[in-house]
């Protein structure tokens, strides 16, 4: 029998829609997002967080500077900015243009205005749940598998990619909520035998089909992170969808799953940066 989908678009709707009811009426939260240079596909993602912050009334403000700008304009301008009391969030869209220090411009933001999660105070502080925002992705991650009725205690997560965006912050959010966690990476030997051991197996490399129905356990949650562009220009994800779909039990899509969640989270942190609220 196919996978269910764990489909993260509906998902990140519904939190969308949670936030507008709360937001509806009140002053917005204001957030600015940092891009620099011209990678297409942080172009797509940026598009996608201003639509997400229109449609929940959040005030998106894009910050776009060419590669060639002296690195201590934005450096100086995150720092103004990290002084305004109406900016609410802040976030670097990454990847950088080369040669620019990515975690040298994270750290000027303070971590209460930090909604990407991605400053040392936040990271360092996520093992413990005390940081103020946890990193979008990874949040993302364990809120689709929660509203799907997919729990983590006991269950044995293997985690494929040890980035500081997402594989590590997922692997200490899992482990928190009481999952046996692996960490697999690029130097990890006999990866399809550790993969075939997950009970909810989390892919975030960047390398298309490096997941194969032979590396899954019957029955098994498979999270794709990825997000790949074939020789046709399709999109796809780090996991062979179509294979991997037969045996698992639970499979996101590429699009349509861990993205939407990451860019509703995204909305969900600036709404907590400006209110302590919980939702
Ligand atoms: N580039 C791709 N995904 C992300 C993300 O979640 N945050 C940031 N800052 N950059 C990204």
């Amino acid at each position: 029998m196919a996978a269910k989908i764990l489909d993260g678009k509906a998902c990140a709707e519904e939190v969308l829609t949670l936030i507008n009811n709360h937001l509806r009426e009140k002053k917005s939260p204001v957030l600015v997002i940092y891009r620099i240079g011209d990678d297409p596909a942080s172009a797509v993602y940026v598009r996608n967080k201003v639509r997400a912050a229109e449609r929940v009334g959040i005030e998106a403000i894009i910050k776009h500077y060419p590669a060639t700008t002296p690195y201590c304009e934005v450096w100086n301008r995150i720092e103004i900015d990290a002084a305004n009391p109406f900016i609410d969030g802040m976030m670097v869209q990454l990847p950088l243009p080369e040669g620019w220090d990515e975690r040298a411009l994270i750290e000027r933001i303070p971590p209460e205005k930090d909604v990407d999660g991605l400053t040392y105070a936040n990271m360092g502080m996520l093992h413990e749940q005390a940081c103020w925002h946890k990193p979008c992705t990874a949040k993302g991650i364990i809120w689709l598998l929660h509203e799907n009725g997919i729990h983590l205690t006991g269950r044995h997560v293997v985690v494929v990619g040890r980035s500081e965006i997402v594989g590590k912050p997922v692997a200490l959010l899992a482990l928190d909520y009481n999952a046996t966690v692996s960490i697999c990476h690029s130097h990890t030997k006999n990866l399809a035998e550790i993969t075939r051991q997950a009970d909810i197996l989390i892919v975030a490399v960047g390398k298309e089909k490096i997941i194969t129905a032979d590396m899954v356990k019957p029955g098994a949650v498979v999270v794709d992170v990825g997000i790949n562009r074939t020789a046709e220009g399709k999109l796809v994800g780090d996991v062979d969808f179509d294979e991997v779909k037969e045996v698992a039990s639970w499979i996101t899509p590429v699009p349509g799953g861990v993205g939407p969640m990451t860019v509703a989270m995204l909305m969900v942190n600036t709404f907590h940066a400006q209110k302590s609220v919980t939702i």
